[in-house]
């Protein structure tokens, strides 16, 4: 058997959650690889919404295990809330989502660096969502970070107060030296504790194990292609990769053993957070996508940018990710909008090209616009359900991209999913 992946190929938000929950029948288990408590993925079912920030997105699903993996970064704070949400539905947590031993952990100090970072760089920051996300990774890459494995030892507390030092010292030399943190570290033992209540498991045993047994596994990504730390429109990107490859890294999967690659989009453009976004609509259309599309951040509730598909960019995504089937998610949201926009080449001085700048700011789209169709998508179960020019307009993709869409999500709910091809 081979791990399946789901990633985003846009700037974030483009869905994971909900397909991820969807498709989840299909698997054993549901893996988490990368990123953190800055990821917001969003589930709705039986007219409730839920808004997972680290917990794997099969949770809902009786006979699922999940998996946060080595690669994700973990906020105990963040973890414990989550866990007593869903115990509240009656979510058996403790039989249904484990932990990587080799998981870095978020501190207080993290958190309080994050803002600090972004205080200094003034109008040049990145939008975190102040999670403790990039100090987390630096201390993780710096050989000085702290994992759900060292929790359990003796020693932890020394630790513990080595990292508040160092810390403490750092955000003395920025100029931003915390009161008191006793409460802040008082609150994060006690999530800890919490969280000891999961099990600690080396999971790229296990999950190489459930592999070896015929098990089918689901790897579900945070954030999207354009975030990615290498790939992304850096610096304004997150702090880890959250392509395929970082399936393989953040799970300890072999890249012999990725299966399918499911790649996720909305039928537009959004990103939250600072940074250049080519085909951004600063006029009425891009309100009415955000109106429309309800696009503010799960996470932080920020309003999101909106703008037109950027065909370019998605193609970059797909080769970058190695993507076998498209999702595309959101196409509801330009049921009223008559002439919808894609970018399919940017202008440089040498004429048009498909392919990124390696800066983005360069970027200049060259737009094309289809005929909307003007009317709900509520009744499409089929493809053959879908209006001529819905049709047209992922024909289109489809074709630009060498890459079939699957699946066409048309609303937030479970139930509002178009399986187009098996
Ligand atoms: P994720 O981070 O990729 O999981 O995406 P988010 O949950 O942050 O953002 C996606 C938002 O769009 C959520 O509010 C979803 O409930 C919603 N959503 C997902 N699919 C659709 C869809 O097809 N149509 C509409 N209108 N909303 C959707
Ligand atoms: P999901 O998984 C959208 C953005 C932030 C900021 C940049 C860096 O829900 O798609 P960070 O906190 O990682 O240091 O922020 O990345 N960002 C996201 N945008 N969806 C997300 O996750 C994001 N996670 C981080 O807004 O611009
Ligand atoms: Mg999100």
């Amino acid at each position: 058997m081979k791990v399946d992946v789901l990633t985003g190929l846009q700037w974030g938000d483009e869905g994971k959650g909900k397909i991820v929950d969807c498709i989840t029948p299909k698997y054993k288990i549901v893996a988490r690889f990368q990123g953190g408590p800055n990821a917001g993925h969003t589930l709705e079912f039986d007219g409730k919404k839920f808004v997972l920030h680290l917990i794997p997105s099969g949770v809902f699903h009786n006979d699922t295990l999940n998996v946060i993996g080595n690669g994700v970064v973990i906020d105990p704070v963040v973890l414990a809330r989550e866990l007593d949400d869903l115990e509240k539905l009656g979510v058996d947590t403790a039989a249904r989502i484990v932990i990587s031993k080799k998981a870095h952990l978020i501190t207080p100090f993290h958190k309080l660096l994050d803002a600090a970072q972004e205080a200094s760089k003034g109008s040049s920051k990145i939008g975190s969502t102040l999670r403790g996300i990039g100090p987390a990774y630096t201390d993780k890459v710096a050989r000085t970070g702290l994992r759900i494995g060292d929790s359990e030892r003796d020693n932890f507390r020394q630790r513990f107060n080595n990292h508040r030092e160092r810390c403490i010292d750092t955000l003395k030399a920025m100029g931003a030296k915390p009161e008191s943190t006793l409460a802040l570290e008082d609150e994060w033992f006690e999530a800890l504790y919490r969280i000891s209540e999961l099990r600690f498991v080396d999971s790229e045993y296990d999950l190489n194990e459930a592999l070896d047994k015929g098990e089918r596994i689901l790897a579900e990504g945070a954030q999207g292609a354009l975030l990615d730390v290498d790939f992304g429109s850096y610096p304004f990107v997150t702090s880890s990769n959250t392509t395929t490859s970082g399936a393989c890294t953040g799970l300890g999967i072999s890249p012999a053993r990725i299966g399918q690659v499911y790649g996720i989009f909305k039928a537009y453009c959004t990103r939250v957070g600072s940074g250049p976004f080519p085909t951004e609509l600063h006029d009425a259309m891009g309100d009415h996508l955000r109106k429309s599309g309800n696009e503010f951040g799960s996470t932080t509730g920020r309003p999101r940018r909106c703008g037109w598909l950027d065909l370019p960019a998605l193609k970059y995504a797909v080769m970058l990710n190695g993507v076998t089937g498209l999702i595309m998610t959101k196409i509801d949201v330009l049921n009223d909008v008559s002439e919808i926009g894609v970018c399919t080449a940017y202008k440089t001085a040498d004429g048009e090209t498909r392919r990124l700048p390696w800066d983005l700011n360069d970027a200049i789209p060259v737009v094309k616009y289809f005929k909307g169709w003007n009317g709900s998508l509520s009744h499409v179960a089929k493809e053959a359900d879908l209006p001529p020019q819905a049709r047209d307009y992922i024909a289109f993709i489809e074709e630009y991209i060498g890459v079939p869409v699957i699946i066409l999500s048309t609303g937030p709910d479970r139930t509002q999913t178009v399986m187009l091809k098996d």
